[in-house]
């Protein structure tokens, strides 16, 4: 037996938060009867459980990583008619959800999946998964900048945590550079907002890794199906990761 909330995210209906919402909202019944308390179980072997009036079954799951072109957006549809990563996706029928998100004008590392857990775990803000990025930006930020970057810069949603940057190449004519950036939040456009802040604007923005999966050899626009081990990887550097942000806050309110 196991709690419906949990079944349902497992079953790719939704993350977990959400399929609890779908609970309360009472959208959900088990053996025909209507469920709206959290804490019940049910054994999705042996009970018929419906989602607005459609059965659930148990989905396989799915885990993807694609090379995300620019010009691409990190949505399930556009109503501009813009391109979404699922026009790639050809093949796949199951509806898939990306694992945190990219801007429509950044290329590079997307996870797609239909496990709403491991969606959750990956992204959740205490778990402070590190992204890494390179960063084509105007001109050639001096070290005194970078240093900023590292310790946190002020952006208007708050400071930044500290982040890893390196130089990774500089036009000789030191037009434009290009930085190697690890964070390890997932803030809207965060990446360019702390580059404005050092008033070196990004110009092109790719994702090369998501903790400790690579893009590798990757062909922009094209998407592999991750290895047990990937899988398991990512969950573990999720959980690793969470449990030092939990000793750290420990810790600080000593
Ligand atoms: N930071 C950004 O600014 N954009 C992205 O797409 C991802 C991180």
């Amino acid at each position: 037996m196991e709690r419906l909330q949990k079944i349902l995210a497992g079953a790719g209906v939704a993350s977990r938060r959400k399929c609890e919402e779908l609970i309360l909202g009472g959208k959900v019944q088990v053996n025909g009867e209507t469920v709206t308390t959290l804490g019940t179980k049910a054994d999705p072997a042996v009970d018929v459980i419906t989602v607005g009036g459609k059965t659930i079954g148990a989905e396989k799951k799915i885990y993807i990583v694609f090379n995300k072109p620019k010009g691409v957006i990190t949505s399930a549809s556009d109503p501009q008619g813009r391109k979404i990563v699922t026009d790639y996706l050809k093949g796949i029928t199951e509806r898939l959800y990306p694992v945190g998100r990219l801007d429509y004008d950044t290329e590079g590392l997307l996870l797609l999946t239909n496990d709403g857990d491991f969606a959750h775990l990956l992204t959740h803000p205490k778990h402070h998964v590190p992204k890494t990025y390179h960063a084509t930006v105007k001109g050639v930020p001096h070290g005194t900048e970078l240093d900023k970057l590292k310790k946190g810069v002020m952006l208007e949603d708050g400071m930044t945590a500290p982040a890893e940057v390196e130089y990774q190449d500089i036009d000789p004519e030191q037009k434009h550079s290009t930085i190697s950036i690890t964070i390890y939040e997932g803030r809207n456009r965060q990446v360019r907002r702390m580059f404005d802040a050092i008033k070196h604007p990004v110009t092109k923005l790719k994702r090369i890794s998501f903790g400790d999966l690579y893009l590798g050899n990757l062909k922009r626009g094209l998407y592999r199906h991750l290895t047990k081990e990937e899988i398991e990887g990512l969950l573990k550097q999720a959980r690793i990761a969470g449990n030092k942000s939990a000793k750290g806050q420990a810790d600080r309110s000593k």
